[in-house]
């Protein structure tokens, strides 16, 4: 799947609408952004835009403002941020329809850079109104889309405009589909999955898409829970989806019939209460004590899963281990970064969202061949789904 990008098109002196996914995580009381990686990713987009003489006119969502204006979600704060990532000035728009857009977005110069208000702000962008989308697109003479992350929704931005200009990709676009379609359709093997995270009903798609695709899965987190509640062990107070003990027997029953092992922790961590500061301990997964609950994989798990990865060629990791989210129980999350960062030669792909945030806590995220921005979008792409904002962009 090869999509025009920004290399194939002439920018020069145009103005050019470029999506990008700056849906940060921002503290409300400070206004400060706690994760910029999405905006650092960008980077290279801009600064090739701006060198190429484009005046450049940003467009993004914040949150999920239900289509009204909402000061907690602006991208004020993603503004100043900006600037400084830049070096630049950063004009703000305070809405993104309107003559006086109009004004700003026809008064830049090449090299500019000016920053719409959020784009949730107004329904029209979540329903793809074809009124609202036409209106966004007159502000320029190229639409790029940078906003991998954003990429599963079909939205007036991220689909809609794509009808009314040239439509191409930004690196970061770009990259995504390189990454994740070598490891869709291509992969260097042996291809090892990790699966981790909550929920195991989040991910029976992309379980039984890479049944057919991998020669293993090591399963952890939450979901995998529900997993070892399947074989037959009594998993304590630990999260279970009930409705899915069969669904995750079938996956065994389908993988062994496949040949693709799949490995599920052999030990965990236990906490009394599903708090940080809990009392906790290692158990085997056999052995979780009632009124207990599974908070992480243990040691052992870990030290199988290495053993597993070792000597393959293709990497994919969507979905913590353990409640990273609560210090203590983010060990063996921490752990496997480590182990992937090790791999080598191998094309170790990691999921975005919590599965990034993991990495990056620990520093490591630059040892990976790919960091997806994307969490949901990185997710679909692995089940095989087309996702509607690359599919509106321009066939290279
Ligand atoms: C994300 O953070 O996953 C993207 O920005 C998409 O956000 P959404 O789930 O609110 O559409």
């Amino acid at each position: 799947m090869k999509k025009k990008t920004i290399r194939d098109i002439d920018v020069t002196g145009k103005r050019v609408f470029l999506r990008v996914d700056f849906n940060v995580p921002i503290d409300v009381a400070t206004g400060s952004i706690l994760d910029d990686s999405r905006m650092k990713a960008v980077l290279p987009t801009i600064g090739y835009l701006r060198e190429q003489g484009a005046k450049v006119i940003i467009g993004s969502h914040l949150g999920r403002p239900k289509g009204k204006r909402d000061p907690k979600l602006s991208l004020g704060p993603v503004a100043a941020r900006l600037g400084e990532l830049i070096e630049h000035e950063v004009k703000v728009a305070n809405c993104c329809l309107g003559a006086e857009v109009q004004e700003a977005a026809h008064s830049l110069e090449p090299g500019d850079v000016l920053l719409l208000e959020n784009l949730r702000f107004h329904a029209e962008e979540e329903a793809n109104d074809p009124e609202y989308a036409k209106a966004l697109a007159s502000l320029a003479e190229v639409y790029v889309n940078d906003a991998f992350g954003t990429a599963h929704r079909v939205h007036a931005s991220t689909v809609g405009m794509a009808r009314y200009l040239p439509a191409v990709a930004g690196f970061v676009m770009e990259k995504e589909i390189d990454y994740l379609s070598r490891a869709a359709h291509d992969p260097a093997r042996p291809y090892v999955a990790i699966i981790g995270g909550a929920k195991i009903s989040t991910k029976m798609a992309v379980l039984e898409h890479l049944l057919d695709k991998v020669d293993k899965i090591l399963i952890g987190g939450g979901m995998a829970n529900t997993f070892v509640k399947a074989e037959g062990f009594d998993v304590g107070e630990s999260l279970v989806e009930e409705e899915y003990v069969d669904s995750a027997r079938e996956v065994m029953e389908k993988a062994e019939s496949k040949g693709v092992r799949i490995l599920l922790p052999t030990d965990v961590i236990v906490a009394e209460r599903f708090e940080a500061d809990s009392p906790a301990k290692r158990v085997s997964v056999k052995d979780v004590p009632a009124g207990w609950r599974i908070m992480d994989v243990g040691e052992t798990t870990i030290d199988v899963f290495a053993a597993a990865l070792r000597g393959a060629k293709t990497v994919v990791w969507n979905g913590p281990m353990g409640v990273i989210e609560m210090g203590p129980f983010a060990h063996g999350s921490h752990r496997l970064a480590g182990v992937l960062a090790t791999l080598g030669d191998a094309d170790t792909i990691i999921g975005g969202g919590e599965t990034a945030a993991a990495v990056e806590q620990v520093g490591l995220a630059s040892k990976f061949s790919h960091v997806s921005t994307g969490g949901g979008a990185s997710l679909e792409f692995l089940e095989g789904k087309e996702l509607p904002g690359i599919a509106a962009l321009e066939d290279a």
